[in-house]
């Protein structure tokens, strides 16, 4: 266990010892390169373009731990702000990085408050069921992910100092959909979370899909490095994309964001630029409005009266809402339909006809909190998966989607338990081992092994929730948690893998 905890301290040492400069790991942002491990085994499918009403694409792109003012200062930062806008008023949900990037993917971060392994069940749904059931297209991209539908951590030469040792570039906490079991456990799905190979190879065959995720690695996210180092790389791999009409034309809209702030002691507000051919030509080079006022070397300091100069909230689940209102889609009945924290882009809801709300300085939350919140990603403050609002109503307009053999509708609310002191593993934190060896994405040409290698997994793990049900006990002598049908629950989700 120490050595365990010692190892994972080693990298971050290591990178604090020497300040890194940047340096491509490809040739180009759209050729394949031996840095990123994995070949590509061929493009996506081109899929029919599903219209929205403002865009056809939608590409976020997700920096690391920066304050508004830091990139604020960065020439490079300013250079495309101009060609786009500048939301001022955009925010993190809370802290540290991996609660950002799930609450953007499902409207609520489950109480998550660090950034562990979790694999969240099969009943939370995502925006991947949400766009899959208007069949707009999807993938992921994460730079110096080994293989397609990749779980773990990876360590792998360092490129920028080969006499360095190796180097962890790619983290799974960074990678949004593969946290959610309904994606990792669907080889289909799982095939769309792929690396930057995959990127130039998708990229090239005009293959890109219609909502994009893209995490830089640690390097070129700012998450190792600094804005400095960022700034190279946006010039080395933005800049060039955005003329690169494979990737942007007059139908794409493209975030760039961070996850969250670095100084935890002040609002979670980050430097958000809204890109692409789809921003309207008159606001390119605009700030939206603010419920904040900037002023030298400080962060937003808000505005005491609700009349002072004031806009609604963005937040990552102002991603979510805008999507939806964009595809029309049906909602999640999460914070994506929280009107005070998912405002639709302004730009878009003028294009669409829908009205923002626009908080009382009062009723905006500070969201620099963290490890605070009970749910099913908090061991210490545990409840299970609670039910989403089924009758919410969000910016897409289409019902909430949620599955309705595994979701108890019921199960609104939960006396939370902290497992840590009752000896118990948090059910949430159990790694399913899914693989997909063999499978391509989209390939249904073999669906006996497609099954076969699901019930495998299926019945692999519901064997272990079974065994954990009757005899509480599990290898470190801890139990698993055995609470109100979690473990029938738990086994007919696995069920529905099949
Ligand atoms: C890998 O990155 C290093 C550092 O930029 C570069 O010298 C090398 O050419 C890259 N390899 C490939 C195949 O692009
Ligand atoms: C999605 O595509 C499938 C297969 O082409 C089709 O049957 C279905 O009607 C489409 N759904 C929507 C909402 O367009
Ligand atoms: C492509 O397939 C090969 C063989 O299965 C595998 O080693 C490689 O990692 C795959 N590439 C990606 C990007 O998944
Ligand atoms: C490369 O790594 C080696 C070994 O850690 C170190 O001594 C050297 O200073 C590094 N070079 C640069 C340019 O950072
Ligand atoms: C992109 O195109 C614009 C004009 O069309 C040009 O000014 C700019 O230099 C180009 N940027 C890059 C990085 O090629
Ligand atoms: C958008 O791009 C398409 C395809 O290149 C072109 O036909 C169309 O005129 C463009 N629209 C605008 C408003 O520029
Ligand atoms: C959050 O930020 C506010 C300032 O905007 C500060 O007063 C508060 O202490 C911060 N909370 C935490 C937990 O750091
Ligand atoms: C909203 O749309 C109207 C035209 O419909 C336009 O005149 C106005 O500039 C737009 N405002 C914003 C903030 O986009
Ligand atoms: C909506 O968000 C606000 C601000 O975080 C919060 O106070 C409120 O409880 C949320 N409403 C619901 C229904 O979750
Ligand atoms: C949960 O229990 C553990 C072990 O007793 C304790 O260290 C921790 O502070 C508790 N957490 C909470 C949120 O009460
Ligand atoms: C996944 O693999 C790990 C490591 O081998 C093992 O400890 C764990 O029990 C496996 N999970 C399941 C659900 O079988
Ligand atoms: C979702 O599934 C988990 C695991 O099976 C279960 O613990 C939880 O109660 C379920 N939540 C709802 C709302 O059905």
């Amino acid at each position: 266990m120490l050595s365990l905890v010692l190892a994972s301290l080693l990298p971050a040492l290591a990178h604090a010892q020497t300040v890194q400069t940047f340096a491509p790991p490809a040739a180009c942002p759209v050729c394949v390169s031996g840095n990123y491990t994995g070949m590509s085994n061929g493009s996506l499918p081109v899929a029919p373009v599903v219209a929205g009403k403002s865009y056809d694409r939608f590409i976020t792109i997700w920096l690391e731990n920066t304050d508004f003012a830091s990139a604020a200062a960065s020439s490079v930062f300013q250079s495309i702000a101009k060609q786009g806008i500048l939301l001022t008023n955009y925010n993190g949900v809370t802290h540290p990085s991996e609660p950002n990037y799930v609450a953007a993917m499902a409207g609520d971060f489950f109480g998550m408050g660090d950034d562990n392994n979790y694999y969240l069940p099969s009943n939370v749904s995502s925006m991947v069921d949400l766009l899959e059931a208007k069949n707009v297209s999807w993938a992921s991209y994460q730079e110096n992910m080994p293989y397609d539908g990749f779980a773990g951590d990876y360590a792998q030469t360092n490129y920028l100092n080969a006499s360095a040792g190796s180097y962890t570039y790619y983290k799974r906490k960074h990678n949004p959909h593969i946290i959610f079991n309904s994606v990792a456990s669907n080889p289909n799905r799982a095939l769309r979370v792929r690396n930057f190979n995959d990127f130039a190879v998708d990229v090239n065959a005009s293959a890109l899909p219609q909502h994009v995720w893209i995490t830089p690695n640690l390097v070129n996210d700012a998450h190792d490095t600094d804005v400095t180092f960022v700034s190279a790389w946006l010039s080395y791999w933005l800049e060039p994309l955005l003329n690169n009409t494979q990737f942007n034309n007059n139908r794409t809209l493209i975030q760039l964001t961070f996850d969250e702030n670095e100084s935890y002691t002040i609002q979670n507000t980050v430097y958000t630029v809204l890109l692409g051919g789809a921003v309207p030509e008159n606001l390119r080079g605009t700030n939206d409005s603010t419920f904040c006022e900037w002023h030298a070397n400080e962060l937003c300091r808000r505005v005491a009266a609700p009349e002072s100069p004031a806009d609604s909230v963005d937040t990552h689940y102002s991603m979510m809402s805008s999507t939806q209102n964009n595809w029309g889609l049906g909602s999640l009945g999460r914070q994506d339909t929280n009107k005070t924290v998912a405002a639709v882009w302004n730009f878009q809801a003028n294009q669409t006809g829908y009205t923002n709300y626009v908080p009382s300085a009062a009723e905006i939350p500070m969201l620099n909190l963290t490890t605070i919140f009970p749910g099913a990603a908090n061991t210490g403050i545990w409840t299970p998966i609670l039910a989403p609002n089924v009758s919410a109503v969000g910016a897409g307009g289409g019902s909430v989607f949620y599955n309705s053999s595994s979701t108890n509708t019921s199960l609104t609310s939960y006396t939370a338990q902290n497992l840590t002191a009752m000896n118990l593993v948090n059910p949430d934190t159990i790694n399913p081992n899914y693989t997909y060896v063999g499978f391509n994405v989209d390939n249904t040409s073999s669906p006996a092994a497609i099954s076969a290698s699901s019930a495998q997994h299926a019945s692999a793990a519901a064997t272990s929730g079974a065994s954990a049900a009757t005899t509480s006990k599990a290898s470190a002598g801890e139990k698993t948690v055995a609470t109100g049908g979690v473990l029938g629950a738990l086994a007919l989700g696995l069920a529905m893998l099949l």
